[in-house]
């Protein structure tokens, strides 16, 4: 267990660090009142029953799992629209405090489960009282549509064991549908929302 806490350590310094830094982003739009491409963010570290849990899945000794996990340490970038999704991703790329070794874009190719988010797997350098430990950090990048499906997609597959019946299964696969085309409209009438949220901030501030 004393094992456990010193490898996790790095990771919950990663995803405090990263949650600070990418906060910032949206921080700095706001200050602007500059519509954020960011919604919020959250982060996490995997609970060690659920490493045990993947690693035992994919068939990894748990010798290699900080070479081969890439969730260990997560961080969760929600969005309000589609294209916001774009615009976090290009300010991803552009960062210097970490290297980008896989993205995975599961809007273009939904997975058959109908879920829909972007991935992106950071190597992040942590300082610690050894020297500088590089590790691996899962950010996953998803429209607020995206986020409610996954959340409740993610509790009926922990209330089945995953094993969701089938109806359900097909009734989720339509909830996808639905929130995709929520996205869709959303992005069509975004000129709009933006505009009324203008009108609205500005309200706020002359109260
Ligand atoms: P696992 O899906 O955990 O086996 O991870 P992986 O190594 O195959 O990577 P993948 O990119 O498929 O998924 C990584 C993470 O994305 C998961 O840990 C979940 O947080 C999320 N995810 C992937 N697929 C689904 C899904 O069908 N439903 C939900 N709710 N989340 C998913
Ligand atoms: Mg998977």
């Amino acid at each position: 267990m004393q094992d456990w806490k010193l490898f996790l350590a790095p990771y919950s310094q990663a995803v405090e660090e990263l949650k600070i830094k990418l906060k910032g982003i949206r921080e700095q739009y706001k200050i602007q009142s500059i519509h954020s491409p960011i919604e919020y963010i959250t982060g996490r570290v995997k609970p060690i029953h659920s490493i045990i849990e993947k690693a035992k899945r994919k068939n990894i000794s748990l010798d290699d799992i900080e070479e081969n996990l890439y969730d260990i340490a997560g961080v969760r970038m929600v969005c309000q629209f589609k294209d916001d999704i774009d615009y976090v991703i290009h300010l991803l790329r552009k960062r210097k405090d970490f290297e980008i070794v896989e993205e995975r874009d599961y809007i273009h190719h939904k997975k058959d489960s109908g879920y829909r988010s972007y991935h992106i797997v950071i190597r992040y350098p942590v300082e610690t009282i050894n020297g500088t430990k590089h590790i691996f950090v899962e950010i996953q990048i998803r429209t607020l549509a995206m986020n409610f499906w996954a959340t409740i997609e993610h509790s009926l597959n922990y209330k089945y064991h995953g094993q969701i019946p089938k109806d359900i299964q097909n009734r989720l696969l339509r909830a996808s549908e639905a929130a995709s085309q929520l996205d869709e409209e959303m992005s069509i009438i975004r000129e709009e929302v933006q505009e009324a949220q203008r009108i609205f901030l500005h309200k706020e501030e002359n109260e």
